[in-house]
Formats: C-alpha cells, structure tokens, sequence
C-alpha cells in the first residue's frame, strides 16, 4: 500500500463523505482532537480536517468532510487506490478528558458530530457519564445518531423542522437539560459553527459550568507560523493550530473570530463556482 493512499471513501450523508487513508506514522501518534492538514492534489489547497479514527495496526487514518467549497469538492472526486498529494500532522493539542462522576455533555450540531464522536469515546473510556447532545436541520440529516445512541448514557435531540426531538436548536434541548440538572453537569463541550458554539457558551457561562470549544479558522500552514488562524482570547492572540483547536470558551471573541472566517468569502464562492475544471486537475 502507497502513503497516503485512500483505502475507503463513502458518502455517509448528502455532501457528508468518510474517508480512510493510509497514514502509519499519523496512525500511531494521533490523540483525541488532534488534526491533519490534507492536499488533495499537486494543485489542491491545504485544508484542515479533523481525526475521526486512527487505527495504528492498520495504519489507517479516517477523516469526515462536509463538501463546502474547492478543495473539499476535489477531495470528494477521489476514488480508492487514488493518493493524496500531502498529508501532515498529526497537528494541534489534544482535546481535554477526565475522568468524573458527574455528567460531561457533549453538545454538536451538524457536521460538528463527527469530531466529537472520539470525545464520546475518549470520556466512555476514562469511565465518564456521558450526555450527547446533537442537533440538525432535519431527522434525516442526523450524524451518527445510532453511535451516540450506543455509547451514550442519554443522548438528547434537537431539529429546526421538530422531525426528531426537540423543534429548535441544540441550545435549546441543552437549556431545557440544564434547568433540570446543571447541578449534575462537571462540563460541557461544543463543536460546530462557530456562532452555535457562542450561543452554548453564553448558556453555560450564566450557569457557571466549565465549557470547552473547538474552533474552526481559516488555517494555512497548521503549525503556528502564518498567522491565519489567530483568535483573541481575553484579549490574548492564540493560535487555533497550536493552541488549540479546543480552548475554554470563557473570553473567546467571537465576533472576531466569524469576521476573519468570512474574509476570502467571495473568491471562495468564485472557486466552488468553477468546480468544472475538477477533472483536469486530478
Ligand atoms: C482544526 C479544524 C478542524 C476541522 N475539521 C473538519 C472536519 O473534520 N470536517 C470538515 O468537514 N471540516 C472541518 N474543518 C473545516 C474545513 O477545514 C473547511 O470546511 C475546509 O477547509 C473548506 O475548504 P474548501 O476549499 O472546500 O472551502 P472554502 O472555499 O475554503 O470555504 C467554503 C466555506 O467554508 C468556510 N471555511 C473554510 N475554511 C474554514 C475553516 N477552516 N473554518 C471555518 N470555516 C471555514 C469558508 O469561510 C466558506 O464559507 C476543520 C477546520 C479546522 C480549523
Ligand atoms: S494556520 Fe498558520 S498560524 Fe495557524
């Protein structure tokens, strides 16, 4: 098998694709939370995905992508046995996990649930009570929700259209959870758009429970030396590759944050509208 070779690639959900590669070295060394920085081709972008699975006596290392511009719609063209140009890491801080008695809750929406799915795990292995909390537009559209179901002590639902669960938003199943049994919660964690990570956190925060997030930013190099995915913290400058990508949400500005995210917005938009030429590119 070459490095970096796909070895699985399937569409789990409309625009949602998991896939496998072969990367032994990242395989044996990658943690909960960390990251890869993928070039799909010699002419692809870097882009920043987060470790789903990685099995060191495979070897294989598997990633969950949401097509939402250029580089993730090249990388969605890739078939098995195709290589990838480059794959780096792993990169970032790992993800913090302990072990308690009382509940960790663990909140996502949308894509967001499968990069906490291995936080699931990490805090089910430590012997932690876990309560997931998972949202999406509709029922169909709900990631891995047979995986929490399983391994989760409660698992909690929210859709916009109310086909599943809660009608709302996830910070409104998480709301409804807290009023009955904050007292019981030892932390929260949030991944997904960056503006539903705020909005649990301005939750949590007036209930005064410990909550980590995991911040997306517009990343170039992954290793702390470009400056693209900085975030204030306190006033503070962080790097979201090296600092993070988890960080305590008390203080995150946000704002900045959403701001610096839609930056290249319109040339992204230029770039996914001649996704045409994808096949010439390979
Ligand atoms: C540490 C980290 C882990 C990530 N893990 C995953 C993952 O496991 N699965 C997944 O599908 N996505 C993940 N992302 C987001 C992913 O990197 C972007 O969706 C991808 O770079 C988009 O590339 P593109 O060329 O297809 O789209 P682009 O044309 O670059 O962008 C399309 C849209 O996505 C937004 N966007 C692009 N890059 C980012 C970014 N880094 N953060 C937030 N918004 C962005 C743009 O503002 C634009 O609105 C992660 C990002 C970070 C920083
Ligand atoms: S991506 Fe360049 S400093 Fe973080």
């Amino acid at each position: 098998m070459r490095l970096f070779e796909i070895v699985s690639h399937e569409r789990i959900a409309p625009a949602v694709f998991r896939l496998s590669l072969y990367a032994p070295l990242i395989a044996s060394h990658a943690q909960t939370g960390q990251f890869v920085v993928i070039i799909p081709s010699p002419k692809g972008e870097r882009i920043p995905l987060t470790i789903n699975q990685a099995d060191p006596s495979s070897g294989f290392v598997t990633v969950v992508y949401q097509v939402v511009g250029k580089t993730t719609h090249l990388l969605s063209t890739m078939k098995e046995k195709d290589v990838l140009f480059s794959v780096l890491g792993p990169l970032g801080k790992p993800s913090h996990v302990e072990k308690t008695d009382k509940m960790v809750v663990l909140v996502s929406g949308g894509l967001g649930a499968a990069i906490i799915l291995p936080e699931m795990y990490a805090f089910r292995k430590v012997g932690s009570p876990v309560v997931s909390v998972i949202g999406a537009r509709t029922e169909s559209l709900l990631l891995f929700r047979e995986e929490f179901e399983k391994y989760s002590d409660t698992v909690l639902i929210a859709t916009n259209d109310g086909s599943c669960g809660v009608k709302g938003f996830v910070t409104d199943a998480l709301r409804d959870y807290l009023e009955k049994a904050s007292s019981q919660v030892a932390l929260v964690k949030a991944i997904g758009p960056n503006r539903m990570m705020e909005a649990v956190s301005r939750l949590t925060s007036s209930y005064g429970i410990r909550t980590y997030v995991s911040l997306t930013s517009i990343m170039v190099d992954g290793t702390g030396m470009c400056g693209s995915c900085r975030v204030s913290i306190h006033g503070e400058i962080k790097h979201v590759c090296v600092d993070g990508p988890e960080f305590l949400a008390d203080g995150i500005d946000f704002g900045e944050l959403e701001h610096r995210n839609t930056r290249f917005q319109r040339l992204e938009k230029e770039a996914f509208a001649s996704c045409a030429c994808y096949p010439d590119d390979k």
